[in-house]
């Protein structure tokens, strides 16, 4: 049996549409239908710089669709439930083709009051910040997602808040109770952005970078102790560390960040599947469902793309030109004529 796939063929090349087998769940894997994936930054970065793939490769990290088949050992699904999961950069796993498998233990089922498309806006993202705020591989701010944790009182900051995974971290720094979360984004997200959890945004268009950090101690109630930068240039990260207090910590999306006059910067490999995030992404798992289905984490705001998975490669170019703003780009593979 075979079905669609988008190909990387070899490095540097286009996306091609092709056959490719169907993937079997291995024991302890799900396989799935995939009704709708996201698109992300590192889908057109491999592409541009050829990186983390074998050729020929498929890609695609967020996908939502409905269970196929059940390995061998897996409990709690049947054929046909509505899931969502962070696949990963293994043909098998990616999320740019019809069907994916999965381990059903990073496995969710979609929460009644989202859809496909809103759901495969979550999972990269939200382990993204996660992993970065909560996990023992960054901030460390709550390891085991204990409800009792608190940082009430406590200002955090979050740069670039209308991206996808920044609109996670200002969600995850709000779940941890913190009592001022401060952003920088395009004023027209401003207030999409208070609805998350902000409560102060910094237009981009009124304050330079250059000016940021004295913005942000002004708007803080304490020292700020622990920031996230969604962006991870080099402008982003020195006005993250300039608004951090003495010791302060950094969560950063860039694997290249190094720390500063003693603030120590965490960087983030936003995968469920990587050894080091394995027992926080079961956990992550198990609390994701729940929060999502009593609108305690909001999915992104959803873009849907036309033309099956041959309509990636437009998304991932406005995505590279910049020209994405605040809005998850989605495909749906199963339309792929
Ligand atoms: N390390 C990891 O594991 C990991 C995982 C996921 C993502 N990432 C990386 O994280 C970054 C964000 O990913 P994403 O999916 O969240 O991206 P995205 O949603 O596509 O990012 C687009 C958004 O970024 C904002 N933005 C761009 N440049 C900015 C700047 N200089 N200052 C403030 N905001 C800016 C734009 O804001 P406006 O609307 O205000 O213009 C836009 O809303 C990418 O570089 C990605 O590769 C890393």
């Amino acid at each position: 049996m075979s079905q669609k796939a988008l190909f990387l063929k070899k490095a540097l090349g286009p996306f091609v549409v092709a056959s490719a087998p169907i993937p079997k769940p291995g024991p302890g894997q799900v396989s799935i239908k995939v009704i709708s994936a996201a698109l992300n930054p590192v889908d057109w970065k491999i592409q541009a710089f050829d990186f983390g793939v074998k050729y020929p490769a498929i890609i695609g990290a967020d996908i939502a669709g409905d269970v196929e088949e059940i390995g061998e050992g897996v409990q709690g699904f049947s054929k046909g439930d509505k899931v969502f999961c962070q696949g990963s950069f293994v043909n098998e796993m990616a999320g740019f083709q019809q069907y994916a498998s999965n381990p059903a233990e990073i496995v969710g089922k979609i929460p009644s009051n989202i859809d496909y498309a809103q759901a495969s806006s979550i999972p990269a993202g939200f382990t993204t910040a996660a992993i970065g705020i909560m996990s023992k591989n960054g901030l460390a701010l709550n390891p085991s997602f204990d409800a009792n944790v608190s940082f009430s009182g406590k200002p955090a900051f979050v740069y670039g808040g209308s991206s996808s995974v920044g609109q996670y971290a200002v969600q995850v720094f709000r779940l941890l109770g913190f009592s001022t979360i401060i952003t920088y984004s395009s004023a027209r997200h401003t207030d999409f952005l208070k609805s998350l959890g902000a409560t102060h945004v910094i237009d981009r268009a009124e304050v330079s970078v250059d000016n940021l950090a004295e913005v942000v101690k002004k708007f803080a109630n304490a020292p700020i102790e622990n920031a996230f930068n969604a962006i991870g240039d080099d402008g982003s990260r020195a006005a993250c560390f300039d608004s951090l207090a003495e010791g302060g910590k950094l969560a950063d999306v860039n694997s290249q960040a190094k720390d500063k006059d003693g603030k120590k910067v965490f960087t983030i490999f936003g995968s469920p599947h990587a050894p080091q995030n394995k027992e926080f992404g079961r956990i992550l798992w198990k609390h994701l469902p729940g929060l999502v289905q009593d609108g305690t984490i909001v999915p992104n705001r959803v873009e849907k793309l036309p033309n099956g998975l041959a309509g990636i490669d437009d998304g991932l170019k406005k995505m590279k030109a910049n020209q994405v703003s605040g809005v998850k780009l989605i495909a749906f593979p199963q339309e792929t004529v």
